[in-house]
């Protein structure tokens, strides 16, 4: 059986050579420092299991070789030698990492449970550890599905920040997974026992921003009936997750923009300000740069955003995705609909050859559409939405010989605005990706678009 090491730390030489040969007679592998920055040193070249460590140690304190030996991969297991009465001290080290503490004059019984408690607890670390691992490499993390470099790296970069208060920004085209990369941050944050509220800011009447953000007192205004407390309250101790915040108006920038400097919210009809524990992610499929720009967005408020910038890649740049991604969602509609079903091998042609611009979305929706359709334990082509045999090839000329019939007896004006609306068709409504597919600025579809609708709105007349 593989003897365990553990680093004993002690500036008292009687202890380290007592408490030593009791350890060694325990059946233990046993490596000794007699203060701190040798401690750690040993600690680094050696690689202990676990470190009983005195609290009290020249050179640097306890407290202080606890949080560079907690720093390293793999980090041992810390049970803290203390001497009667420092109890306090023990708990703000147990905080700080360590597993447990035992007081001196060390007592061999409670000492032998110990050691056998933490270094199980270190086995059942280590084992979570590696699964987690493992299912990174196949290709899952939390809730999120992609084993591409692409996706890998995004994986790295969650688990980096979540553990930190950092404000972040989660930039990516329609249906790129920008909210389930806010949800895994939260998830795997030390805020995951507390609230995640998520808020659509396109969605939130300007009239209303601050009644709806911030909340009101009882009696604010007619119709106030009791308290209400506003999102920024709702999601104390937990995650804001702001999404379309480039749709946001000046004027809720603003305020938005002093919540954040503050950290702290009035209600509406409130009398004082109220301090708020809330960490912020936001999300947009703008280009905020483009915004601020064209002064449409604050720079100010970016840059207070804008602290860790994670950027979901589009899955046409990660196309080796598409069949692990499909299996999964054909997996999950097969189980909610009762059904046995596999892709036949036109189909998988189909999805491996298709430019997903509405991304994950689209694909997951494409496959429910497919498991609805299909009956027989197959998924053949004619369960794919029809648009996806339309890609290249045979198809296309195909569709181009009916374009000509279709073509006949329309205006130009007619083509723009039907070729403009497939666009955004395709899109899922993303005006800035259907702008690209047309070849056309964003300003220059938002100025169509809005002819459309003041026409729409005459003929309606
Ligand atoms: N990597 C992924 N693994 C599994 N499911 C995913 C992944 N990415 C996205 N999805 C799923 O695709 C759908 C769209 O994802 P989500 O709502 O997070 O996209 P979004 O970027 O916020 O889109 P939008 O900009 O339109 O709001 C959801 O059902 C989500 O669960
Ligand atoms: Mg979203």
């Amino acid at each position: 059986m593989h003897k365990h090491l553990i680093l004993l730390v002690d500036d008292d030489a009687n202890i380290l050579t007592t408490l030593g040969m009791r350890l060694e007679a325990m059946g233990y592998r046993v490596a000794t420092a007699a203060d701190g920055p040798s401690a750690v040193e040993t600690a680094a070249r050696v690689r202990p299991d676990l470190m009983l460590l005195d609290l009290r140690l020249p050179g640097m304190s306890g407290l202080e070789v606890l949080g560079v030996v907690k720093g390293a991969e793999p980090a041992p297991e810390v049970i803290l030698l203390t001497a009667q009465g420092s109890v306090e001290t023990a708990v703000a080290a147990i905080k700080a990492g360590a597993y447990d503490y035992i007081e001196k004059p060390v007592d061999s019984k409670r000492l032998g449970v110990l050691l056998e408690q933490a270094l199980a607890h270190r086995g059942v670390r280590q084992e979570v550890g590696r699964l987690k691992e493992s299912l990174r490499e196949m290709g899952r993390f939390g809730h999120m599905v992609g084993q591409s470099d692409a996706m890998q790296v995004l994986y790295q970069f969650i688990d980096q920040v979540a553990r930190t208060e950092a404000t972040v920004m989660v930039t990516g085209e329609s249906g790129t997974g920008k909210e389930l990369i806010a949800r895994t941050i939260h998830d795997m944050s030390p805020r995951a026992q507390g609230p995640f509220v998520a808020v659509n800011c396109s969605a939130i009447m300007a009239t209303l921003w601050e009644s709806e953000m911030f909340g009101f007192e009882k009696g604010a205004f007619t119709g106030a009936h009791k308290r209400h407390l506003g999102y920024l309250e709702q999601a104390a101790g937990g995650t804001l997750f702001l999404d379309e915040i480039g749709e946001m108006t000046p004027e809720t920038q603003a305020k938005f923009l002093r919540v954040l400097e503050t950290r702290r919210v009035n209600r509406v009809g409130g009398s004082h300000e109220i301090p708020l524990d809330i960490r912020v992610v936001a999300a947009t499929n703008r280009n905020l740069e483009e915004a601020i720009a064209e002064g449409a967005f604050r720079e100010d408020l970016y840059y207070r955003l804008n602290v860790f910038t994670l950027h979901a890649p589009p899955l046409r740049e990660r196309r080796s995705d598409i069949p692990l991604l499909a299996r999964t969602f054909i997996r999950q509609f097969a189980e909610a609909y009762g059904k046995r079903l596999e892709l036949d091998e036109a189909a998988w042609a189909l999805l491996k050859g298709h430019d997903w611009p509405g991304n994950v979305r689209e694909l997951r929706n494409a496959m429910e559409r497919a498991v609805i359709l299909a009956a027989d334990g197959v998924i053949g082509a004619r369960h794919l939405p029809p648009h996806l045999a339309n890609g290249g090839g045979a198809a296309a000329a195909a569709g181009a010989r009916t374009m000509a019939t279709m073509l006949e007896g329309m205006t130009v004006a007619d083509m723009e605005r039907k070729l403009i609306l497939h666009a955004l068709e395709q899109t899922n409504g993303n005006k800035t990706q259907a702008a690209r597919q047309l070849g056309i600025s964003l300003k220059t579809l938002h100025n169509k678009l809005a002819r459309y609708r003041d026409g729409a709105t005459q003929e309606a007349h």
